[in-house]
């Protein structure tokens, strides 16, 4: 039986993660942070399954990681942990830095050092092309971040790759693009937009507020993007992957999608920080906050994962018609 460690487990992948190494037999070590309320109902569903172990930890504090890493001795370690909001990030930059560059840092020289075959998944992003040098990107795009987020997830990547040149350490970096599902949290533009049209349709609020609805993505379903960091960890060589669709569509074609859906009839007037959503009655529905704007915008992300495609046998398949179908139906059913 292998055994996993998944930090980030109480996030929206590491729960789609566990379900599939858990499905696979795996015994899966979680590390869950203390907090004052409990953060863990995306894996409330999975708590009384034997062969799930959640620990206490934080990836910021070495001695903790090592005692946990020492004990295990995992097979496979998935590091999915991070401050993994970009308009957080502008906001916490050091914060974001410890957890998600020193943070893999961490995982990296304990395996290291305690001379570990463990092999290591890193959650690397689209968000590190940032402005983007080529259309599409793929694993040899120059890396041009954006935010904090942006270049604390390029320094993990690099040291991915260093710790694998210099030390021989099994260390693959999926280069995932935006990946979503009713368990995004609420503050991700998609699901932020599922459950408020569904607020809306279900007469909860009467208008909601978005930022910059022209900026363009690449969004697919995260349970199909979990399968595929699987997928790396299988091979027997380490490399990086991109994860995407190769489809991209605009924030404001999320919204119109979504809106239809839902059978709302409305009108869209006005651009940039003017643009509104009119009901057929005339009230504003949508319109734009400035607040939600970031100091600056990745505007064009766009994956090509032929590469995992060939190797790992990966591609997507839910569509973004179908994804939007997914969310709303669910925020549809749990709006209160
Ligand atoms: P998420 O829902 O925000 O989950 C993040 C997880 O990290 C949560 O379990 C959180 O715990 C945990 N965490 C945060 N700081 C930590 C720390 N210092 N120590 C230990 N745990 C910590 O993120 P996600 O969407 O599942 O994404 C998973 C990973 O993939 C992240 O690294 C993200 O940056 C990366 N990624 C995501 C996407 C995407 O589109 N979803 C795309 C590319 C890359 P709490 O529950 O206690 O907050
Ligand atoms: N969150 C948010 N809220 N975003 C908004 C809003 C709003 O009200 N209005 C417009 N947007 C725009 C953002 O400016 C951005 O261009 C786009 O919607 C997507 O924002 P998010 O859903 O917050 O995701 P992200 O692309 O910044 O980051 C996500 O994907 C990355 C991969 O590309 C996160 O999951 C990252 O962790 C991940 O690495």
């Amino acid at each position: 039986m292998k055994t996993a460690l998944i930090t980030g487990i109480s996030g929206q992948d590491g729960s789609y993660l566990a379900e599939l190494l858990l499905e696979k037999n795996y015994k899966v070590i979680g590390l869950i942070r203390r907090s004052s309320n409990l953060t863990r109902s995306r894996i409330d569903h999975l708590r009384l399954n034997k062969n799930l172990t959640l620990k206490y930890g934080d990836i910021t504090d070495y001695s903790n990681l090592l005692n946990i890493i020492s004990d295990y001795k995992p097979n496979e370690i998935y590091n999915l942990a991070a401050q993994s909001h970009v308009h957080v990030s502008f906001e916490m930059p050091f914060y974001t830095s410890n957890t998600d560059s020193l943070g893999f840092l961490n995982i990296l020289d304990i395996v290291k050092f305690l001379k570990l075959d463990s092999k290591i998944y890193q959650a690397s992003t689209s968000e590190m092309f940032g402005k983007v040098h080529e259309i599409p990107q793929k694993e040899t795009t120059p890396f041009n971040p954006q935010s904090p987020y942006g270049f604390s997830k390029v320094f993990a990547h690099n040291a991915a790759k260093n710790y694998r040149e210099s030390y021989n350490i099994f260390a693959s970096c999926g280069i995932l693009f935006n990946h979503e599902s009713p368990r995004r949290a609420e503050n991700f533009i998609t699901r932020k937009i599922s459950l408020n049209v569904a607020r809306l349709k279900n007469n909860k609020i009467k208008k909601f507020s978005l930022g910059n609805v022209d900026a363009i993505r690449d969004w697919g379903y995260a349970p199909e993007y979990v399968y595929g960091m699987w997928l790396m960890l299988q091979q027997n060589k380490p490399d990086d992957f991109v994860l995407a669709t190769n489809i991209k569509h605009s924030v404001k074609y999320f919204l119109e999608k979504s809106l239809q859906y839902v059978g709302i009839e409305y009108e869209l007037v006005g651009e940039g920080f003017d643009f509104q959503v009119i009901s057929k009655n005339g009230n504003t529905i949508v319109d734009i906050d400035n607040k939600y704007y970031r100091p600056s915008e990745v505007d064009n992300l766009q994956g090509d994962y032929s590469k995992a495609k060939k190797i790992l046998k990966w591609e997507p398949k839910t569509n973004l018609d179908q994804l939007i179908k997914i969310m709303i139906d669910f925020d549809l059913e749990n709006t209160t």
